[in-house]
């Protein structure tokens, strides 16, 4: 059993970033800057967005971040959107989900310029990716294909669950898996709340994807011996232990399904680190398509 480690595939990338960095600014040339809006006061989305930040500012990309209170009007959120779009010296857009209840969520996102939506979630993004065309892909499904190209697993003819339908986990990641390329050519059973012998499938997959949010759902019981297990669960639950009040748990059962893997991700220091890795390629990526207009 192999466990994949976010931490070291992400410095491994982001050092990658950060030499690009640092030739940008010896050739004098301004540097990727990723604008973040972030409504409200949801301690998840805080975290997230502190972190993001914190990440750019580790490579020496620039950042920033719109804070919006959470009763604004949606009209507010709109107007900032436009600015950020016609901002020249902006590379990417994210807008932290999920958005307060007045705010028509797939209306913001459809309103960012599709050549700054980091995120991968704007119709012409998710388009593209059904195609196969060259897209931005949602952060946390590309930081899973990142991981599996870096540990070079052999995913071709294998079958892959994926349990969650999600917008900006499951679905993309069925479709990446999918894909015909290296690191995908799965086939793919996308399981959610309405499937039926749910445990069946798990105990068919060579790879399982849990994205459904119940922590440590996943149980030895379920699982093929051999199996690679990807865990996207960062569910908060209350921990007195820690400082925070809350602990990080994934939606494996870790200390009991490990032993029977052939690859594992571990909840904390596996996927999520992969996640903002994978918004710091796409915004890199943005800066370069932005800047051969
Ligand atoms: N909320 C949870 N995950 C994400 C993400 O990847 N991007 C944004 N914008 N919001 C999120």
């Amino acid at each position: 059993m192999q466990i994949l480690e976010g931490k070291i595939v992400s410095e491994s990338l982001k050092n990658i970033l950060k030499e690009e960095v640092i030739q940008l600014k010896i050739k004098g040339k301004r540097v990727p800057h990723l604008a973040a809006i972030l409504i409200g006061e949801n301690g998840a989305s805080e975290t997230y967005v502190a972190s993001k930040i914190k990440n750019c500012e580790d490579i020496g990309f620039k950042s920033s971040l719109v804070r919006l209170e959470e009763n604004i009007d949606e009209s507010i959120l709109i107007d900032e959107i436009i600015k950020l779009n016609n901002d020249v010296t902006v590379d990417g857009i994210l807008v932290q989900l999920p958005l307060p209840k007045q705010i028509n969520e797939q209306k913001i996102i459809s309103l960012i310029d599709p050549s700054k939506d980091v995120d991968g979630f704007h119709p012409i993004n998710m388009g593209k990716l059904v195609l196969g065309e060259s897209s931005f892909i949602p952060a946390t499904p590309y930081g899973i294909m990142l991981m599996l190209e870096y540990y070079n697993i052999n995913t071709s003819g294998k079958h892959a669950v994926v349990i969650g339908r999600s917008n900006i986990v499951g679905r993309p990641m069925s479709i990446l898996l999918s894909q015909q390329k290296q690191y995908a050519n799965c086939t793919v059973t996308l399981c959610h709340s309405r499937t039926e012998n749910l445990v069946s499938y798990c105990k068919e997959a060579d790879i399982i994807v849990a994205a459904l949010g119940i922590p440590g759902f996943l149980k030895a019981d379920m699982i093929k011996p051999g199996a690679i297990v990807i865990d996207v669960g960062i569910t908060r639950v209350e921990d007195s232990s820690k400082k925070s009040g809350f602990s990080i748990k994934g939606d494996v059962d870790f200390n009991a399904v490990a032993p029977l893997c052939s690859y594992i991700t571990p909840v904390p220091g596996g996927v999520g680190l992969m996640t903002i890795t994978a918004l710091l390629k796409n915004t890199y990526n943005a800066y370069l398509q932005r800047n051969s207009l």
